[in-house]
């Protein structure tokens, strides 16, 4: 997808030449003195008409459009809804600007003039107000239009303004919308990752992704050929790839951006499952199409090098992506098998369906190498995690408490909330194996932890978040700024840690 152009301009919104000017109002609230006032007087009293008439009252996800006939120098004005005052946060922001690109597409243009809104959230800056519009306004018009001959709805909105009244604000909105784009951006990259079926974005093809950021973001890359994981005895990873004629890779990708290089790097993990066909243990066949996103953590962590390096973060990041399509093939694993991962520990695959932490405790033990100051892993781990917490709340769990907080402010910030779930060690003996070290799954009840109480067992001492995004991923219907499908939610947490980081 093409990415908008944002730029921010100093202005006044009844000398504002465009084909539409966007206005944010908040439920309740009279007309702003400022925009509000000035707008008003221009059209005549129609503004005031519209909020006395309660025609448009500001509701949150309220939208109204007119034609305002040469009475200003912007075609149309649209009227965007924030909510109450009282509950306005950066999310409401973000949702405003998705409806509000929306209706820009709607009346077929393709260029667009938004107002700073006077109102702002309590505690933020015109910084995060403008980084939270830019977001809004890219992931509000994303499209995944790759292989449909017709073009659904309209051509594409092209261009954003953002006005605001003092040239003195120009230079925080210009760095909020550096930020803002660059997370979008790489939110649309992992939409776009997840969006394509599995018969493209296989393994392979992932690692020609990364060689591309590699090379245009110039970061140091490393692929892992099968031959190279049996040296290094990932037998884990190797039990759930050969169940599929697609050859794995572990992808690790390396950022140097710290100003003393030998800084100890934040140290990225993302499940890279291209497709999850159970393997063996075979899934049902009612969704099993959205098991083309099983590589959403993998994307994620891909695209936050992308942005770290963008952004020229001064920190030291490493992404790694374990790799494998999960199938039920002539040479696949099968339940009973048991497998020895890199750490040495063995593993007794119960059930070839649990993949994920089969992958990513290989993933984490060759990331404990690199003696990360935090280790982060992210994966489309368990269903048990979208029965816990349903579509709005990623699950958390870790090992160090200012890490745990550092992610659930970054989640906040981001409109990609977690929720922290226990990792108490009572719940090992689901795990318990008769034949081998442990088993790969933990039976009735609390199967999102024992998920992760299996993970935490090849971190080592280091400080570790794990993120189970099933929950997230993949969206039934369509949002202000989220579409149905593949979300790429998890990534703007991902980048907003590593900024907040960065500071
Ligand atoms: N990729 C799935 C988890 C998943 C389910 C993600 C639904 C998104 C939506 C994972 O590999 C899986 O199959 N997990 C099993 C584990 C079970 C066999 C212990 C599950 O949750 O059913
Ligand atoms: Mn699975
Ligand atoms: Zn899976």
């Amino acid at each position: 997808m093409h990415i908008m152009r944002v730029e921010p301009k100093q202005g006044r919104v009844d000398s504002e030449t465009t084909d539409a000017l966007v206005l944010l109002h908040c439920e309740g609230e009279g007309l702003s003195k400022e925009d509000g006032a000035l707008l008003d007087r221009s059209l005549s009293g129609s503004l005031g008409e519209l909020l006395q008439s309660k025609e448009f009252e500001g509701k949150a996800n309220e939208v109204v459009l007119f034609h305002t006939h040469g009475k200003i120098p912007a075609k149309r004005l649209i009227l965007v809804g924030l909510g109450k005052k009282h509950d306005l946060g950066l999310d409401q922001i973000r949702q405003a600007l998705g409806h509000a690109v929306k209706r820009v597409r709607q009346a077929r243009s393709s260029v667009f003039t938004v107002a700073l809104p006077t109102i702002a959230p309590r505690g933020t800056t015109p910084m995060d107000v403008a980084q939270a519009m830019a977001e809004g306004a890219i992931l509000g018009s994303y499209q995944f239009t790759a292989y449909r001959s017709d073009t659904p709805t309209g051509r594409d909105v092209t261009a954003m303004t953002i006005l605001a009244p003092q040239k003195a604000q120009l230079r925080q909105l210009s760095e909020g919308i550096r930020r803002g784009v660059a997370t979008a951006e790489a939110t649309v990259f992992v939409r776009d990752l997840c969006n394509h079926p599995s018969n493209v974005m296989t393994p392979t093809k992932i690692a020609t992704e990364a060689k591309a950021v590699a090379k245009e973001a110039d970061v140091s890359l490393k692929i892992l050929e099968q031959k190279d994981m049996e040296e290094l005895g990932m037998g884990a990873l190797l039990g759930v790839a050969k169940g599929s004629h697609e050859p794995p890779k572990f992808i690790i990708l390396q950022y140097s951006g710290a100003k003393k290089k030998d800084d100890r790097p934040v140290v990225l993990v993302g499940k890279t499952i291209t497709f999850d066909t159970g393997g063996i243990s075979l899934k049902p066949a009612e969704n099993m199409e959205q098991m083309k996103a099983d590589m959403t953590g993998g994307a994620e962590v891909l695209a936050a090098m992308r942005a770290a390096a963008h952004l020229k973060l001064p920190l030291n990041l490493i992404s790694i992506l374990p790799a494998a399509e999960n199938m039920p093939g002539g040479r696949a694993m099968r339940p009973g098998d048991v497998v020895k991962t890199l750490s040495g520990k063995t593993v007794e695959v119960q059930n070839t369906d649990a993949e994920g932490r089969l992958i990513l405790s290989d993933g984490l033990a060759y990331a404990t190498r690199f003696k990360p100051a935090a280790l982060i892993d992210i994966a489309t781990l368990t269903g048990a995690c979208v029965v816990a917490l349903g579509q709005f709340a990623i699950g958390m769990f870790g090992t160090d408490v200012k890490l745990k907080e550092a992610i659930r402010k970054a989640g906040l910030r981001a409109g990609e909330r977690v929720w922290e779930m226990p990792l108490w060690e009572e719940y090992f003996e689901q795990l318990r194996s008769d034949v081998a070290d442990m088993r790969n799954i933990g039976g009735r009840g609390g199967g999102m932890i024992t998920a992760a109480l299996f993970l935490s067992k090849f971190v080592g001492d280091c400080p570790w978040i794990h993120l189970d995004i099933a929950s997230t991923d993949w969206s039934e219907r369509e949002r202000a700024y989220i579409p149905k499908g593949p979300t790429g939610i998890g990534t703007r947490l991902l980048i907003q840690f590593l900024i907040d980081r960065s500071l």
